[in-house]
């Protein structure tokens, strides 16, 4: 049986089947469909326990060589990218394969006359222009690991990132267009390099046209290297188990870590799950809103696409601009088959109403796809009966930063689909729901914590710099399982249903921050004492951030005050951070040992205060009166 591509129900339950039982025959028969320079002399070696976990051992590939070369000579004139800009009077941009190999051969030697080589590490701070896939790719082709830091985030993060991978290079823009706004790139990567010693060369892309400054021997202008640099680059032969990047993603502990992925494995699931999970057909056009700055656009917008050797299409804009119609105008001009956004998007574009979209054809579209929080069933329907005609079937992927690609989704049209529900796991893909003292809950109608079996070929291989790290996070909750940080349910006919994390982390808008992390940059603030935030429920956002204050001083002017903490947050996270509320209090819940109470603070937040359970506990139970009067005062 081939299991490469699934058309048919039976056809993923065989395979599935067949994955279960062989995982590595499995896997090993995926891998024959790629360009490999020397084959693999063994699919897998594994262990949850260090974790060590290594696909396609003495395998030899370059990525860049199955996204782009071996295309060309069947689709060297077929499109591999459609760039639309921010302004839709601005000119879009169109490569072919043949296009795109030219460009990404060239940035590449410009990296390499830039001193780059196999193994460094390179920051890519870039806006979404045709120049960041260039950039991905072509670190790829030389064997040198990209770090994409999404483009909203502050100097301080950036700086952190660089530092953390000792970065020696940051390919960058001078400035970004969003919406009606032109905002500074370079100025930021300048604020950060001064936090910054690795760096010794950034590469600037021309993008909006400002002077900005360009300091002498360290920043050089792309325009002005790409004349001096062949258009043919031979790609670096790259281990299977070689990292090609690595992305910074939140965990419940304070500093973001950096997930790692490797060129091999990361290769065959990204291309696997995109053809499958789309079901991507030949003349199909593949639109990802996402950032590449995020997971989902490293492998739905630039490696799962061009694996496929579909046309993958990039938008710079946001869904707003100029007007809420713009995904359903972009969809129309560009003939777009396959749309994959956020829940997020959805409902801010349900909220303007049903117009913008009413006024579009949508004939185009076939396959609908979500990711990064859970969709709710008014978005779904909407999403669904709007946008899809209710002939598009509807794909809810869930899937993480740390596991490279879509690991529990409907394949759309081909296995059955429920509003708010991820559905089965992809063949190779084995989740589980386990208790509290970690034993596997079988059977359905469950819910449980959501953790997976056996490795699959993009799982992470560490988080850079600190394996134990890695192991603690992942592998330490649960003996011999891949813990998710999700909790999911398992309804009556097996299919899952993402709850949302478990962990001290939330989830705003499809980004993950850690509480943690937003209460280590509020403390910044010289005003403030101490604080904790929690997630609370958001009708646009999934999530919001609720931030419980102690200051120095009750502040006297509280708004203020709050504008100077956000500020705070701003500059040391990024805008994305930003808390939605702030209260002041005089203290918080903690129990004896010190520990907050978090349980209380969520509910408060909630806005349930009826009943918050046994406060007995606490060092000090009357400040919850405190805190819930001063909150419903908030809300008034
Ligand atoms: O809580 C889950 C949620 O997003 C988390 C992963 O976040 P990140 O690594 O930033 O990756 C986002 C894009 C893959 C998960 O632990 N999540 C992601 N997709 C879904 C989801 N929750 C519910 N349904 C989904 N489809």
């Amino acid at each position: 049986m081939d299991y490469n591509r699934l058309h048919s129900y039976e056809a993923y339950q065989a395979a599935y089947a067949a994955s279960v039982q062989d995982l590595e025959g499995f896997w090993g028969a995926i891998a024959e469909n790629f360009t490999w320079r020397q084959k693999w002399d063994k699919v897998l070696e594994w262990n949850f326990e260090e974790p060590k976990v290594a696909w396609f051992i003495g395998g030899k590939l370059n990525i860049t060589e199955n996204c782009i070369d071996r295309h060309l000579a069947t689709r060297g004139n077929k499109l591999a990218m459609i760039w639309e800009a921010n302004d839709p009077k601005e000119r879009y941009m169109r490569w072919t394969y043949r296009e795109l190999s030219e460009k990404v051969n060239q940035f590449a030697n410009v990296l390499k006359n830039n001193g780059a080589k196999k193994g460094d590490r390179i920051a890519i701070y870039m806006p979404m222009i045709p120049e960041l896939m260039v950039s991905v790719l072509a670190c790829a082709r030389i064997g040198a690991i990209h770090s994409v830091v999404f483009a909203g985030f502050s100097a301080h993060s950036l700086a952190d990132r660089i530092n953390d991978a000792a970065c020696s290079m940051v390919l960058t823009s001078d400035g970004m267009n969003r919406g009606a706004k032109q905002i500074p790139v370079k100025r930021v990567v300048d604020e950060a390099l001064e936090m910054c010693t690795s760096v010794e060369k950034v590469i600037v892309v021309d993008r909006v046209g400002w002077a900005v400054n360009m300091q002498e021997g360290r920043d050089v202008y792309l325009h002005e290297e790409l004349p001096k640099a062949s258009k043919v680059c031979e790609a670096e032969i790259m281990d299977a188990e070689d990292p090609l990047f690595i992305l910074y993603t939140s965990g419940s502990t304070g500093k973001p870590k950096g997930v790692v992925h490797t060129c091999g494995g990361y290769m065959v699931y990204a291309d696997y799950s995109f053809r499958n999970v789309f079901q991507y057909n030949e003349s199909d056009v593949h639109w990802c809103t996402a950032d590449v700055g995020w997971v989902t656009g490293h492998s739905y917008i630039v490696y799962g696409p061009l694996l496929a050797g579909a046309t993958t299409l990039m938008f710079e804009g946001v869904p707003t601009y100029p007007d809420p119609g713009r995904f359903w105008q972009v969809c129309d001009k560009f003939g777009v088959t396959h749309f994959y956004t956020a829940p997020t998007a959805i409902r801010s574009l349900m909220q303007a109403g049903e117009d913008h979209v009413l006024s579009y054809s949508l004939d185009s579209l076939k396959v609908l796809g979500s990711v990064g929080e859970p969709i709710n069933e008014e978005a779904w329907h909407w999403y669904h009966t709007h946008v899809g005609k209710n002939r598009c079937p509807l794909v809810d992927t869930w899937w993480q930063t740390e596991t490279g690609g879509i690991m529990i989704s409907t394949l759309a049209g081909i296995t059955p689909m429920k509003p708010a529900h991820a559905t089965l796991p992809l063949p190779g893909v084995q989740p589980v729901l386990l208790d509290g003292e970690g034993n596997e809950i079988e059977g359905n109608d469950v819910e449980g914590y959501l953790c997976i079996k056996a490795p699959w070929p993009s799982i992470l291989r560490t988080t850079y710099g600190d394996h134990e790290r890695c192991r603690i996070n992942y592998f330490a909750a649960y003996k011999g399982y891949y813990f998710t940080g999700d909790g999911a349910r398992r309804d009556e006919h097996g299919f899952y249903r993402i709850i949302g994390r478990v962990d001290d982390v939330i989830n705003v808008s499809g980004h993950r921050f850690g509480t943690a992390e937003i209460e280590n940059a509020i403390n910044q603030n010289e005003n403030v004492i101490e604080s904790a935030v929690v997630g609370y429920p958001h009708d646009i956002k999934g999530q919001g951030i609720y931030a419980y204050i102690i200051c120095k001083e009750m502040p006297e002017n509280p708004i203020q005050v709050r504008a100077e903490i956000v500020e705070t947050v701003v500059a040391e996270i990024g805008k994305i951070a930003k808390p939605d509320v702030i209260q002041f209090v005089s203290g918080l819940p903690k129990t004896r040992s010190g520990k907050i109470m978090r349980r209380i603070l969520r509910k408060i937040a909630e806005g349930d205060v009826s009943n918050l359970g046994d406060t007995s506990t606490l060092l000090d139970p009357l400040i919850v009166d405190e805190i819930k009067d001063g909150a419903i005062a908030l809300m008034a």
